[in-house]
């Protein structure tokens, strides 16, 4: 939403008198003057009027360390969820993105549905950086099936190129820029070589902190959220 109609609409003042409250700077957003209506606001943005805040939302991102044994969902019946794993106040927050059951590894939280819609949108094409153990050997022939694509069935939808390092004859890096249900599992799942471990290390610019234990989370730094607001076409 734009500033002047938030003011208008808030306050229920006229245009004419938003126009002069923008123009003398009486108005700030997140600590500094706008002169501009039209600069952007959303329910995050800390607007104050003279001395007097009209709204402010805390918005909150958390980065977790997801250990096995628990749901990506903010409610299950049967088994504990990630939601569980978060001290106090989590009404608010949801995932942006998810894991398997016993995937371990980076997931992102926030109460921000702007800032999550923009990271897990379909067209986003962050990277996602996977460390995959399989049941089997992996084959040198693998990397150029991934890079190529695969054909999945129940979407009719061929996958974007992945990159395949392999790091040991049962343990590969997998970097994919789509997240597909079970994705990683049915590539490797196409070669009949079943994944046993798999870990999330990296969502674009956001890597896993190594000092997080599984089941430990942290919040993100200012720079962490905003390289998210990037495009991922431009290198953070
Ligand atoms: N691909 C999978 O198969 N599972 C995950 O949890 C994430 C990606």
């Amino acid at each position: 939403m734009r500033l002047d109609r938030f003011l208008g609409q808030h306050r229920a003042l006229g245009r004419r008198t938003v126009r002069r409250l923008l123009a003398a700077g009486r108005v700030t957003v997140d600590g500094r003057p706008v002169r501009d209506g039209h600069h952007p606001v959303d329910g995050f943005s800390r607007i104050v009027l003279d001395d007097e805040p009209l709204q402010g939302k805390q918005a909150r991102y958390l980065m977790l360390h997801k250990p096995t044994g628990c749901v990506s969902a903010t409610f299950d019946p049967r088994h504990p969820t990630v939601l569980d794993l978060i001290d106090g106040e989590s009404d608010e927050l949801h995932l942006a993105g998810r894991l398997d059951f016993n995937t371990t590894g980076l997931l992102l939280l926030t109460n921000d549905g702007h800032w999550s819609r923009r990271l897990t949108r379909p067209g986003g094409h962050w990277p996602k950086v996977y460390r995959v153990r399989t049941e089997d050997p992996i084959e040198d022939h693998y990397a150029a099936t991934f890079a190529a694509g695969l054909h999945f069935r129940y979407e009719d939808l061929t996958t974007r190129p992945a990159v395949l390092e392999t790091l040991g004859r049962y343990e590969a890096r997998l970097t994919l820029s789509e997240g597909r249900y079970h994705h990683v599992k049915r590539l490797f799942g196409h070669f009949n070589n079943r994944v046993v471990a798999l870990h999330r290390e990296r969502i674009g610019p956001i890597v896993l902190d190594p000092a997080l234990a599984p089941g430990q989370y942290r919040p993100l730094t200012d720079q962490e959220i905003h390289l998210c607001r990037q495009d991922p076409e431009t290198p953070p």
